[in-house]
């Protein structure tokens, strides 16, 4: 898929079908993660592919209210890592940022095989740090949703969440945020 299209295609969709997750197609999913750069080449990734229904479920209950749709999901992936793992220059920490990175190619890679992944930032996190029997020293940064695209709209989609599903969601102007050879008050 030619990336222009690829990038268009990429969508955070709610509304979700069942899909066998295999853990073949997770190492293919790894497999353009780890192309990812990262300072010093550092790659502080770190993700739990859940795909076990019985432990899917236990994720579930970790869901915040509006994320009720992610209950559909054929797979989780947990985002995590720890400062120390990447650059520390000075008050500078590069750990979440190298791993968004990698996350973009886990989400541009799952596109192309035809998958849904929508990264979430709404669940306890207590509770799916310990449903993932992460150690407290690791920050559990998003989860992304995995699954394949459903025709129906999910019933438990709010009314905005509804009419988001068709149609991209506004995107600031490139002059909104962008400036050529230095800062300037907008
Ligand atoms: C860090 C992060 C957290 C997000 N959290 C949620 C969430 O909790 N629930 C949800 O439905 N979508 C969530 N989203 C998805 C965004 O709403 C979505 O990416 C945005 O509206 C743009 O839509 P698009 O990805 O379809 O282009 C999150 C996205 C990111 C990157």
């Amino acid at each position: 898929m030619e990336f222009t299209d690829l990038i268009q295609k990429r969508r955070s969709l709610r509304s979700l079908a069942p899909v066998k997750i295999t853990r073949e197609m997770v190492l293919e999913m790894a497999s353009a993660v780890r192309l990812s750069p990262s300072c010093f080449n550092n790659q502080p990734w770190r993700f739990i592919f859940v795909i076990d229904p019985k432990k899917l479920q236990e994720l579930f209950t970790t869901l915040s209210p509006g994320n009720e749709w992610a209950k559909k999901a054929s797979a989780i992936a947990a985002i995590f890592s720890k400062k120390e793992f990447d650059c520390v220059i000075k008050e500078r920490e590069f750990f979440q940022f190298d791993t968004g990175m990698a996350t973009t190619f886990l989400l541009l890679k799952a596109t192309e095989m035809g998958l849904v992944a929508h990264p979430i930032a709404g669940f306890n996190y207590q509770a799916a740090q310990s449903a993932l029997r992460l150690p407290a020293e690791m920050s559990l940064i998003a989860l992304v949703i995995i699954g394949r695209k459903s025709e129906i709209l999910d019933a438990s989609l709010s009314e905005k969440q509804k009419a988001m599903e068709p149609v991209r969601p506004e995107r600031l102007a490139p002059e909104k945020f962008i400036w050529f050879d230095g800062y300037e008050e907008t």
